[in-house]
């Protein structure tokens, strides 16, 4: 898996939401994105997966040119994500809803009693199996974002993106949410994380972006990241330093 953006910018408007960002991702890495409200974390993600195209700049994925490629297209080469807000087929059970993803991707090589028995598998992960027949409309917001998940695994992509998968999820789902990622990761994926969480970003993450008024500010190891003057002003504003914003990683 390599990921590579090379100076992207999008504009809306007058205003620069992400503003000449390069990086590079190798492997299977999981790398946290982190910056303030509006930084631009969300758009980046949109421009990764195709739902945006970029204003300037390139985006480049396993040796292919992906920056304008429909979501579909892009989501077929292996990036799949996860949206801030989730997007589920509400009038669809659980179980359709893994299938569809299942289907699309895979149908013409697996039958659907195998990918019937893959959902079911990432269902008992995700400690959903008993909610299959449920329509994902009586879901609720935390299990939705944990069917979300499941949906991604169907796919099977080399990099996740994760938009806040924490928000707003009941503490319990949580940590299914945490263990999730930690098993993803552990199959070789990559995976980008965004969320304001701090305690979970800096256990789980090897290496921090941060992104303040759509520029990349820091890119390294999170205990570097943590210590970066650039970094702890973007959070704290210059009246407040010697307040502590990022905790101490466990
Ligand atoms: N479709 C859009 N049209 C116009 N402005 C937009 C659009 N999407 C995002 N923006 C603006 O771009 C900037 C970056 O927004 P973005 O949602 O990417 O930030 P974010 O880092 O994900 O923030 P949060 O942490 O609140 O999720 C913000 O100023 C936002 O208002
Ligand atoms: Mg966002």
């Amino acid at each position: 898996m390599r990921l590579e953006l090379k100076k992207v910018v999008k504009q809306f408007g007058g205003l620069t939401a992400v503003n000449g960002v390069s990086f590079t991702i190798e492997g299977s890495q999981l790398v946290g994105l982190i910056g303030p409200n509006g930084a631009g974390k969300s758009t980046l993600t949109n421009l990764i997966s195709g739902i945006l195209k970029p204003t300037s700049g390139e985006i480049w994925f396993n040796g292919e040119r992906i920056d304008g490629k429909p979501p579909y297209v892009i989501a077929a080469r292996g990036i799949g994500r996860t949206f801030q807000v989730t997007r589920a087929f509400r009038r669809m059970t659980v179980l359709e809803n893994l299938l569809t993803p299942g289907l699309a991707k895979f149908g013409n090589r697996k039958s659907r009693a195998q990918l019937e028995e893959e959902a079911m598998e990432i269902l008992r992960f995700l400690t959903m199996d008993h909610l299959r027949w449920e329509y994902a409309s009586n879901l609720s917001g935390g299990q939705q974002k944990l069917l979300e998940l499941g949906r991604l695994l169907m796919m099977d992509p080399d990099l996740i993106i994760l938009d806040e998968p924490f928000a707003g999820v009941h503490p319990k789902l949580q940590r299914t949410i945490y263990d999730y990622i930690k098993r993803v990761k552990a199959r070789g994926k990559a995976i980008i994380l965004i969320s304001h969480d701090m305690e979970s970003i800096f256990t789980l993450s090897e290496r921090l972006l941060v992104l303040n008024f759509g520029t990349l500010i820091a890119d390294g190891p999170p205990e570097e990241v943590k210590e970066n003057p650039e970094v702890i002003e973007a959070y704290l504003g210059k009246d407040e330093e010697e307040d502590q914003f990022l905790p101490t990683a466990a």
